[in-house]
């Protein structure tokens, strides 16, 4: 819906009123604590947050399947009332547009994310001109955090405390271990 009101210059302003709805998308292949500072900090920005977990990425292979992933998510934001998840397969612009946003979130850690971000911010205008990405700068303490970091310690044994949310520290280790004996299994079979 769109109201029309007048400016000060007697000219007629058209004022959005739709529901502003972004797209945080990723492999949360796990979840971890940085993400989750960006979609707080993103669902103030919206009035609905779509977090939109990638079903299938051709170069990489995920740790945890679709299911596992979005139900970790959906663990932590269960007290975020404008949060959804979704998952999606495809291009990323496609998934924006039938949602009824314009808008993709993404954080950035470092200048080393830039360079991959801007190519892939352009690319996806280029496909669709009206579609913008909005970066939250990543904060500080969360600057060397990834899913690849995560995955590496608790697939080595280490600790993961402090570098996931509290609730699915413990979700996070038994899909781990369950994936390494499996692993195990095959290799001995
Ligand atoms: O967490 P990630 O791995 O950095 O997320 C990457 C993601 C999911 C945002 C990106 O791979 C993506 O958008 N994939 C969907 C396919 C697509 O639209 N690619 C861009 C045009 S080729």
């Amino acid at each position: 819906m769109r109201l029309t009101t007048e400016n000060k210059a007697g000219h007629a302003e058209n004022i959005a009123t739709e529901m502003r709805v972004g797209v945080y998308p990723g492999s949360f292949d796990p979840l971890t604590n940085g993400h989750l500072d960006i979609i707080r900090r993103a669902s103030t920005l919206f009035d609905k947050l779509i977090v939109a977990v990638l079903v299938n990425d051709s170069k990489k292979n995920p740790l945890f399947t679709m299911e596992e992933r979005v139900n970790l998510i959906k663990k932590c934001t269960k007290n975020m009332p404008n949060v959804e998840v979704g998952s999606f397969d495809g291009l990323l612009v496609d998934f924006v547009k039938a949602n009824g946003s314009h808008a993709i979130v993404k954080g950035l850690r470092a200048v080393s994310d830039y360079e991959y971000e801007l190519q892939m911010a352009a690319l996806n205008r280029h496909i669709d001109s009206c579609i913008d990405t909005i970066f939250l700068m990543a904060d500080v303490q969360n600057s060397f955090l990834s899913s690849s970091v995560v995955k590496e310690l608790a697939w080595h044994g280490g600790s993961i405390k402090g570098l996931v949310p509290k609730e699915i520290e413990k979700d996070i280790v038994r899909c781990v271990r369950v994936r390494k004996n499996k692993d195990s299994q095959k290799s001995e079979g």
